[in-house]
């Protein structure tokens, strides 16, 4: 796929697909990223008549321009920073795409990876609303006045849902955070994005999952699991997600990370995960107590032990799901482990 760039007096910038057949007009620039920045970008159709070039957005199905983020990413860039960092841009492309099918509607795919002689643009559907649309934002911006457990409980299920669904195509995100997940502004939906990270679980042909090798693969310090914050022994990647989320939903009920690093010589580590101790830990901090049955659930999803954290389906299946009066759904199991 070849594209080419045009400026214009109205356009910020312009991304012309010409074998593609796709066209996007960068509106703003949303946020940096590792290997570029983030735009915000609706579809356009190029027209010519009576001499002269114009764009008309492309709409939705309710009559809207359909909008976009588009991640671009200079190669020059890529070729530079590669070398020396987990998060790889081709590896995203690839599972943006196998999310893509047949999709999940907490989980944002891939609309289009295109590229030109300089740059490379990964364009996925625009989700999210105010701001950066970062639940990390929301959070922070609310941290002393946190969302009531009826906002909270559905986000949740949508995010451990999301992650089933990916795992049921045999990938680990590997870096689930709240800044990785986006969220409306109403904040009833909830996105997971960001595939950089993400790693393929070896399964065998039966679908079995095994133990994934030790690498230097580690989500942020506030929701890394201590198997990888070490990156020494095999882990089990449902698990590392499972850990993940659980630190999500404490951030989501207190306004602040559970610890600091997965490491026993951090204090707020030994006492939340190491002893499973998170009232406590809210009560040094003079900050209400979470809910039993969250404080039950999440405890159990942030368990030092990689075997004691729930699969995602069991925590669907947790009795503090039940007032949302979702049916279960049939679900495609996550493959077995048998390591
Ligand atoms: N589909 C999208 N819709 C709306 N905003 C998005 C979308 N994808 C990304 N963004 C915005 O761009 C930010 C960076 O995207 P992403 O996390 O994929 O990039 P990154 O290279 O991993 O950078 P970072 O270091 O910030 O994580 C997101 O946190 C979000 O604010
Ligand atoms: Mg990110």
């Amino acid at each position: 796929m070849y594209i080419t760039q045009h400026g214009g007096p109205f356009l910020a910038c312009l991304i012309y697909g010409c074998s593609s057949g796709l066209t996007f007009m960068f509106v703003r620039s949303l946020k940096d990223a590792i290997y570029g920045q983030v735009w915000d970008a609706i579809e356009v159709r190029l027209h010519s008549g009576g001499g002269v070039d114009f764009y008309t957005p492309v709409l939705d199905e309710r009559g809207v321009p359909r909008r976009f983020a588009v991640k671009r990413m200079p190669k020059e860039t890529i070729a530079r920073l590669l070398p020396t960092m987990q998060e790889n841009p081709m590896r995203e492309a690839a599972f943006l795409t196998l999310v893509q099918d047949p999709g999940h509607p907490n989980v944002v795919g891939l609309a289009a990876a295109l590229q030109d002689d300089t740059t490379v643009y990964l364009v996925t559907p625009f989700v999210g609303g105010v701001g950066s649309g970062e639940m990390f934002d929301w959070v922070a911006d609310n941290y002393q006045n946190p969302a009531p457990e009826a906002t909270i409980m559905p986000l949740l299920y949508q995010i451990v849902d999301g992650t089933r669904y990916v795992h049921s195509k045999g990938i680990c995100h590997a870096d689930m955070s709240l800044e990785n997940t986006l969220v409306n502004s109403a904040h009833t939906e909830a996105f997971m994005i960001d595939f950089g990270m993400a790693l393929q679980m070896p399964t065998d042909e039966a679908g079995q999952r095994f133990m994934s090798v030790p690498d230097r693969r580690r989500a942020k310090r506030s929701y890394c699991p201590p198997e990888t914050y070490k990156g020494r022994q095999p882990y089990d990647g449902v698990k590392v997600d499972m850990f993940s989320v659980g630190c999500m939903g404490f951030m989501l009920f207190t306004g602040i990370p559970p610890f600091d690093y997965a490491s026993r010589l951090d204090r707020k580590f030994r006492k939340v995960v190491f002893q499973g101790d998170l009232q406590g830990y809210l009560a040094d901090y003079e900050m209400p107590l979470l809910p039993d049955p969250v404080f039950q659930l999440l405890r159990r999803m942030m368990s030092y032990q990689p075997e004691n954290r729930p699969l995602p389906v069991e925590v669907l299946e947790d009795p503090w799901f039940a007032p949302l009066g979702y049916a279960q759904q049939p679900q495609a199991a996550a493959p077995a482990m048998n390591a």
